[in-house]
């Protein structure tokens, strides 16, 4: 039985605030959290068991959230308190979670992919007749340095991984897509108690050794850990959705695509979409307007505001007249009061109460 160990003690800092109050798996996608796209791929390829590698931070709150776990079990690894041990340390931490006669899938939290998991793993055992350890996913992107990117020989062989290389030094366009299968001879490449970085330390070694393997797919692929990423992979779904009715609302313009959970209601002659997606329990005014935007559960949105191109947290309240602008990150529980306006790119810190308007960029904590 294949298990799956899944890196998600990661902070998230790139996704601040959203990320102050939940970690990267469990933001939701078209009102689905992250770790359920992911079970459900995982169950599909006969996953039975998820090993959760989690911090201290992470671990309560993935406990307490109520995610369908789609027959998998999940089994949770912590990092020692203060210690965080990287995304190579926590793999050897959960060492005797996994039998050593089966290969292991690892997954980094952060994305959202459309892999066929049962494929990688073949490939897997065919590069293991050539001494393979581990198989890594590789994507084509346009922008690799903010990634893992890998040389790849005629046979798939990795004989070159430089995690983030230097502007412009980037040997080609095949990232590290993170998402790997590895051979339990892995446990004899990471150290105990320690931190590791899979990327910076293991990676080179197999190389050196000629033991890492690329398995390169297209189709889908997002790490959701910067903010516009996380709203390009709800723009993308949203169309991939955009021939599902979402349910009429009287009084309400609803331009396509859109997504509502359950519970929403929306006051008259408000204009939503399109790409919006509101969460559970979302309470919209009337002639208010929202497009380009992801609103998280609960959140109030009073009459004549707008929200345009915005990731509002859960439980907010924004007054009447407001007005909140591309690229601002509203985290849980801020309150805005009536007649406010946010420019481009200001973020709030959770709980705060704004009661003037912010005409530049910055963060107000
Ligand atoms: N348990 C635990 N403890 N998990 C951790 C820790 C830790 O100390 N540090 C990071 N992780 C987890 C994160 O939660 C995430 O799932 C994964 O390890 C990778 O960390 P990120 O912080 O998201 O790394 P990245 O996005 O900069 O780069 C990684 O992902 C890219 C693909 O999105 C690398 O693997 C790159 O090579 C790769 O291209
Ligand atoms: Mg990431």
């Amino acid at each position: 039985m294949v298990k799956a160990i899944i890196l998600a003690g990661g902070f998230g800092t790139r996704l601040r605030p959203t990320s102050c109050t939940r970690p990267k798996i469990l933001f939701p996608i078209v009102n689905k959290p992250l770790l359920q796209w992911t079970l459900e791929k995982l169950a599909k390829s006969g996953v039975k068991e998820a090993i959760m590698a989690v911090s201290y931070r992470t671990e309560p709150f993935i406990k307490q959230f109520e995610v369908s776990k789609c027959g998998i079990k999940l089994t949770y690894s912590r990092d020692p308190l203060k210690n965080p041990l990287g995304t190579g340390g926590p793999i050897k931490k959960a060492e005797n979670l996994i039998s050593h006669d089966e290969n292991f899938f690892v997954l980094n939290e952060d994305i959202f992919a459309d892999i066929d998991y049962t494929k990688i793993l073949k490939a897997h055992e065919q590069n293991e007749e050539k001494d393979a350890i581990a198989t890594i996913a590789l994507h084509e992107v346009r922008k690799p340095e903010r990634y893992g990117v890998a040389e790849l020989t005629r046979e798939n062989r990795i004989k070159r991984f430089i995690e983030k290389p230097l502007p412009g030094t980037a040997p080609t366009n095949l990232i590290n897509a993170g998402i790997y299968v590895l051979t339990p001879r892995i446990f004899d490449y990471i150290p105990k108690g320690q931190t590791v970085s899979i990327e910076r330390e293991v990676f080179p070694k197999l190389v050196k050794e000629e033991k890492l393997y690329g398995y390169v797919f297209d189709g889908l692929w997002i790490d959701i850990g910067k903010l516009e990423d996380y709203l390009k992979i709800n723009k993308i779904l949203l169309d991939s959705f955009a021939n599902q009715c979402e349910r009429e609302i009287v009084g309400v313009e609803v331009k396509k695509p859109v997504a509502f959970d359950e519970g929403v209601s929306i006051g008259e002659k408000s204009v939503i979409g399109p790409y919006a997606v509101l969460g559970r329990n979302v309470t919209v005014g009337e002639n208010v307007r929202i497009q380009n935007s992801v609103i998280f559960p609960g959140t109030v949105i009073s009459d004549f505001s707008s929200v345009d191109g915005a990731i509002i947290g859960e439980n907010v309240a924004i007054g009447k007249c407001v007005k909140i602008g591309e690229g601002c990150v509203l985290g849980d529980h801020v309150k805005v009061r009536d007649n406010v306006v946010l420019v481009k790119g200001v973020s709030i810190c959770p709980g705060k109460e704004v009661f003037e308007s912010v005409l530049t960029p910055k963060n107000i904590i």
